[in-house]
């Protein structure tokens, strides 16, 4: 009988990948969001293996750490100090089960496009032609590098030649290996014991096991694959760069065929876990990262950074940098907005222009229209914090909480100095410092009365353009010297600045 799944895939993340010139392993360099190797971890789990295992060496400490982030269930196994894929397959495969047969699949954590859906299909393949050992082969234009697939006369696989070992009539072979393949696991364990290091780089090689299986007259298929790109390893910083364009296409390519329209997907930098609603708009320049997901019918962009951040329908979020925060349905966000962790901006909300938020829960219909710092805040639903108004959260030694209530109107360049509380339907006169609770209902003066000190301009600042000016507006007439003015009506309450 068929099993229904494989036995296990073993990926291969041993290599010290010095051609990255980096002091972060190869495989934890990021695209799309994701580490390399969890691209690869998730790819393999997308073929629902019985053991999921990877194989580590360099950094193993920091590569293993990482994977039980990446996926708690995928297994570690250490490589020893004997060099090549064959001998990280052997290590693999000791670390499983001794009686595990079955089909098991090889891939390397630093070929982050191969898809599951290629895995299954390789997979299906090899069980339908029941091959010992079935190699995911490409046609290349340039194979420099690379094994070759030797086909006998039968058109059937031989053998692999690695680059520095072919002649040169095998050097003209396109079709190479791309290190990925289905075997049968009894034929594997026996082919890799039977291995030496004897040849030119001093390694056991896994592509050796093609022969070996030629040898005791068992089937060795091709599975091609035309789709080069899920084959390209990465083993420098161009071919990071590279393959993250390509994914970074593939994934905004996905977001549109689910719905989302996106103006220039070159500009458009989306991470592989990011969600899009349908008909929501993507202006340029804009990047969705780690697990955002974004409602429908948004506008988002341009110039907009979101991280970890859930966006509601029908939102729109302009020229913004926000993270780990909330932006509820309808609601409106920028232009020049910063929302830092813990902002949570309720249905229909507004946070405008040149304002900064952290720690905030900002209530439906509630506002803060323009040039604010809310920090460690809750502000109730259908309230208006007027312009230039500043959440004073912090004394120096800790931080503290300011609560508004609902439907307040509160005036500009207020400063909330915390811990405060505000009453529901409070208002507050311009220019407030507010030390001190506000009851329900009542407005909150703290500005001094204004005075005008009459003509203090022409004595203090003679022959200025101010004192001209001024001298000029008076009709040359006497102004008052040094005369104090009466003392004018306290801070009103029409000069909030609430936004229509
Ligand atoms: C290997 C194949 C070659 C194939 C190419 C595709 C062999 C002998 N050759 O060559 O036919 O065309 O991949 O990219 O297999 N690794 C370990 N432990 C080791 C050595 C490598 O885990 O001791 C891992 C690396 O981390 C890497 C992968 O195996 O992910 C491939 O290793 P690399 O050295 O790049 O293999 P190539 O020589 O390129
Ligand atoms: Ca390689």
């Amino acid at each position: 009988m068929t099993p229904s799944r494989p036995a296990a895939v073993i990926v291969l993340a041993a290599g010290e990948g010095t051609r990255m010139r980096s002091s972060t392993p190869k495989v934890l360099h990021t695209i799309g969001g994701r580490s390399l190797v969890h691209h690869a971890i998730a790819a393999a789990r997308g073929v629902n293996p019985t053991y999921l295992q990877v194989v580590v060496r360099h950094e193993r400490d920091r590569v293993a750490a990482h994977i039980a982030e990446c996926d708690p269930d995928c297994l570690v196994a250490d490589q020893d100090e004997i060099k090549g894929t064959g001998r990280a397959v052997e290590c693999g495969l000791q670390a499983l089960p001794a009686d595990l047969d079955g089909t098991i699949l090889v891939t390397y954590g630093d070929v982050p496009l191969l898809a599951a859906t290629t895995l299954r299909e390789l997979y299906a393949a090899h069980e339908a032609s029941g091959a010992a050992v079935t190699v995911l082969t490409a046609q290349v234009p340039d194979p420099t590098g690379y094994g070759r697939i030797v086909r006998g006369a039968d058109g059937g696989v031989e053998r692999i030649v690695e680059h520095r070992d072919a002649s040169a009539a095998e050097l003209t072979i396109t079709e190479i290996n791309s290190g990925i393949y289905a075997f049968d696991g009894t034929l594997l364990r026996e082919a890799l014991a039977e291995f030496t290091t004897d040849n030119s780089q001093g390694e056991k090689y896994l592509t050796d096991v093609v022969a070996a299986a030629r040898t005791r007259g068992r089937a060795v298929a091709a599975y091609v694959l035309a789709d080069l790109w899920q084959t390209e390893g990465v083993n420098d910083k161009v071919q990071l760069a590279r393959l993250g364009v390509e994914l970074n296409r593939r994934t905004v390519e996905q977001l549109m065929r689910a719905g989302a329209i996106v103006r220039d997907p070159a500009t458009t930098w989306v991470d592989t876990e990011v969600t899009v609603g349908q008909d929501t708009v993507i202006h340029p320049n804009t990047q969705l990262l780690g697990a955002t997901t974004i409602g429908a019918d948004c506008v988002i962009g341009p110039d907009t950074t979101l991280t970890d951040m859930e966006v509601g329908d029908g939102a729109s979020v302009c020229r913004t940098q926000a993270t780990l925060s909330v932006i509820g349905p309808g609601a409106s966000v920028g232009p020049w907005a910063y929302l830092r962790p813990g902002t949570e901006l309720g249905t229909e909300g507004k946070i405008g222009t040149f304002v900064e938020t952290k720690n905030a829960r900002i209530g439906a219909d509630s506002k803060v229209p323009h040039l604010s710092y809310v920090g460690d805040a809750v502000i109730g639903e259908g309230t208006n914090i007027g312009a230039a108004s500043v959440f004073v959260n912090y004394d120096g030694v800790g931080k503290h909480t300011t609560t508004v209530g609902d439907h307040c109107r509160m005036g500009s360049d207020t400063m909330y100095v915390a811990p405060l509380t505000i009453g529901a339907g409070a208002y507050s006169g311009a220019g407030a410092i507010l030390r001190r609770d506000v009851p329900p209902g009542a407005l909150a003066i703290s500005a001094g009365a204004q005075r005008n000190v009459e003509g203090w301009v022409l004595e203090h600042r003679p022959g200025t353009a101010a004192a001209r000016a001024a001298a000029s507006a008076l009709g040359g007439g006497s102004a008052g010297s040094g005369a104090v003015g009466e003392p004018q009506k306290p801070a009103q309450v029409g000069e909030q600045g609430e936004s229509a």
